[in-house]
C-alpha cells in the first residue's frame, strides 16, 4: 500500500533521513521505532507531503505521491495524527472534529463511530480542547483523523506524555481501528508498546533503518532489548 524507496531528507546542511526504504502492506500495523532525533517525525511529514525529500520516492497504491501537496495526500486516503496532536486548543471538541473531516461530508455515522471508540469525547463535545487531559487530546486527534475516513493512518508518538495505563488504552484502540479495516503506520519512542501491537517494525537510528522484522522478533531481539527496552 505504502512503498518508500531510498528516501533522503535534509534540513539545510543536516541530513535527517539517509536513503531509507520501507513498506506498509494493506491491513498491517507497522511501527517505526527510534530515539529522539532518529528521523521518525521527518519520515511521516515527508509521506504526508509536508516536507520535500532531496531524493527517493513515496508510492501509495502504486502511485508516486512524492511531490503531492498535503491536502491531495489526505484525499487519497492517508491521514496523519501529528506529534503533540495538533489540536486547536481554543476550539471545542466538536469544532475540532468538524475541521478534521473537512475533505469529506461528515455523517452522523462518522460521529457515532468516533464516539463509540471514545465515549468520553461524547460527554465533552462542548469543552474547549485545550482543557482536555493529554489522553483525551490524543483521543480527539485520532478521532479527527478517523473522520477523514483514511485507508492508512499515520500516528506520530501517540504515547507522548501519557501514563502507562492511558497509553495501553490508546494502543488497544489503535488495534481496534486496525481490525475494522484501517492500515496503520505508527511512530514511537515507546518501543515496548509499539512492538506489542505491530505486525512488522523498523528500527531507525540517526536517519537510517538498521533493523526490521515482525513485532515479536524485534521484541525478542537482544540489540533492541538493550537499546530500546532498557534491559
Ligand atoms: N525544522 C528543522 N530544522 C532543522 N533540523 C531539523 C528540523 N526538524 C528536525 N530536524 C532535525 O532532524 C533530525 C530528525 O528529527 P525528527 O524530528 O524527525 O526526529 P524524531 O525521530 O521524530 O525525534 P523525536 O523522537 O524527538 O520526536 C534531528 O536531528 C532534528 O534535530
Ligand atoms: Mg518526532
Amino acid at each position: 500500500m505504502l512503498d518508500i524507496q531510498n528516501l533522503s531528507v535534509n534540513y539545510g546542511p543536516i541530513q535527517a533521513l539517509k536513503n531509507i526504504s520501507l513498506r506498509v502492506d494493506e491491513g498491517e500495523i507497522v511501527a517505526l521505532i527510534g530515539c529522539n532525533g532518529a528521523g521518525k517525525t521527518t519520515t511521516l511529514r515527508t509521506i504526508s507531503g509536508l516536507l520535500r525529500p532531496a531524493s527517493g520516492q513515496v508510492q501509495f497504491d502504486g502511485k508516486d505521491i512524492t511531490r503531492e501537496k498535503p491536502h491531495e495526500v489526505v484525499r487519497r486516503g492517508l491521514s496523519h495524527v501529528p506529534e503533540r496532536r495538533g489540536i486547536f486548543a481554543n476550539l471545542t471538541v466538536h469544532e475540532n472534529l468538524i475541521v478534521g473531516a473537512y475533505t469529506r461530508k461528515i455523517t452522523e455515522q462518522g460521529f457515532d463511530e468516533v464516539y463509540g471508540l471514545f465515549p468520553i469525547l461524547k460527554e465533552r463535545t462542548k469543552q474547549v480542547a485545550g482543557t482536555l487531559s493529554g489522553g483525551e487530546q490524543q483521543m480527539l486527534a485520532i478521532s479527527r483523523a478517523l473522520l477523514a475516513k483514511p485507508r492508512l493512518m499515520l500516528l506520530d508518538e501517540p504515547s507522548l506524555g501519557l501514563a502507562p495505563q492511558i497509553t495501553q488504552s490508546i494502543f488497544n484502540t489503535i488495534r481496534t481501528i486496525n481490525k475494522s479495516g484501517t492500515t496503520v503506520m505508527l511512530v514511537e519512542q515507546n518501543a515496548n508498546a509499539a512492538l506489542k501491537i505491530a505486525d512488522r517494525a523498523y528500527v531507525l537510528e540517526v536517519g537510517e533503518t538498521v533493523l526490521s522484522g515482525s513485532g515479536s522478533e524485534l521484541l525478542n531481539n537482544d540489540e533492541v532489548r538493550k537499546a530500546y527496552l532498557g534491559e
